[in-house]
């Protein structure tokens, strides 16, 4: 078993696997070259080929423990029928409609996410024993507020479009989609899953339990049947954490740069920690972020924790910093 999943078991404490949130993407000169000449995102997505290459640009660079395969979350809703295009101001899909989510059948869903699980195989194979390949989803709640476009421009929830019914409704069906998603990356190579709640913070305090704590509790009860270790990312829920990780019970629980590091040891327990880093720190002194580093790897330094980042790499950090925290983190094994 290789480091990296005996740590996500909670059974390895005296090696720090590290990888980056958004490793693959807009920090890397190599990923601009790509995307320059692939102007549509989802096109690039659906090209295993270029996934592959992608994924495993940071691997060629960098000494990490794990690859997260190139891809995205809003691939989900785009297949389920609702088109996904990227616009200046991020992310935006076509409108939301009942009738048209209960059309999808689940054989045609998988077929036609077969690239990503293609590349998930090429990147596996290709890839040394010793290292990771990493598949994720985004939980039911944020493709949610993606869906139904629940988010206005300051990211506040829009409260007159918070229908509760339906959006109970719709989490259920998710729920089937994301596991079937999940199983198949898994099926095709990948070691581990991670569950992206990127907008909880968002979610009102009374639906909290359902939209959050159950939807994300389904998720890792099947990851759990079928074997899968799960590392869930609420990010933003504060206390609640400790609520989440008591009832979800994830291999895994990514901290968020809100959280107090000292506070998760204290309180996250029976899990293995990953990540809490600050990303805006990256872009300091490189003096600054090695402290930063060194705080969180003496709080842990007892138990399992998976050195990443508190929410995703910025497209202008330096990727020389990235060297020097990886330094960092290797010279502390
Ligand atoms: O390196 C990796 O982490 C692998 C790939 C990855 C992408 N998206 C590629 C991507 C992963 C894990 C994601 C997850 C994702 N996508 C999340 C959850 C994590 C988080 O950041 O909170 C969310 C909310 C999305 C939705 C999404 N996709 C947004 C909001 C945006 C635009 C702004 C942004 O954050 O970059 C994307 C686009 C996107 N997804 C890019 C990449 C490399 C940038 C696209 C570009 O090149 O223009």
């Amino acid at each position: 078993m290789n480091k990296f999943i005996k740590c996500l078991n909670n059974q390895e404490k005296d090696y720090i696997p590290i990888w980056f949130m958004r490793q693959a993407g807009r920090h890397l000169p190599e990923f601009r070259k790509i995307r320059k000449e692939n102007p549509n995102f989802v096109n690039l997505c659906f090209n295993t080929k270029l996934c592959t290459e992608i994924t495993l640009q940071p691997i060629s660079r960098y000494d990490l423990d794990a690859a997260i395969i190139f891809s995205d979350i809003l691939l989900i809703p785009h297949v389920l029928g609702q088109n996904l295009e990227f616009k200046k101001n991020g992310p935006n899909l076509s409108s939301f409609s009942m009738s048209k989510l209960n059309l999808n059948d689940p054989k045609n869903f998988l077929s036609k996410l077969e690239p990503i699980y293609k590349s998930i195989t090429e990147v596996r194979e290709k890839l040394n024993d010793n290292k990771a390949v990493i598949g994720f989803v985004g939980a039911p709640w944020t493709l949610i507020v993606y869906m139904l476009n629940l988010k206005d421009n300051n990211n506040l929830l829009v409260k007159k479009k918070y229908n509760r019914s339906q959006i109970l409704e719709i989490k259920e069906i998710l729920i089937r989609y994301i596991c079937s998603h999940i199983k198949e990356q898994f099926q095709s190579g990948a070691d581990v899953i991670q569950v992206f709640d990127s907008w909880s913070s968002l979610i009102p305090e009374s639906d909290f339990e359902d939209l959050s704590i159950k939807a994300n509790l389904s998720i890792v009860e099947f990851c759990k049947e079928n074997k899968i270790p799960v590392i869930c990312f609420p990010r933003g829920i504060k206390e609640k954490y400790k609520n989440f990780v008591d009832t979800v019970k994830p291999n895994c629980i990514n901290i968020d740069y809100e959280v107090d590091p000292e506070w998760a040891y204290e309180n996250l327990k029976d899990v293995s920690i990953q990540g809490g880093l600050n990303p805006n720190k990256l872009l300091l002194d490189t003096k600054v972020v090695i402290k930063e580093v060194e705080k969180y790897i003496k709080i842990f330094s007892n138990r399992p924790y998976i050195f990443n980042l508190g929410h995703g790499l910025l497209p202008k950090t330096n990727p020389e910093i990235l060297n020097k925290v990886i330094e960092k983190v290797r010279v502390n094994i």
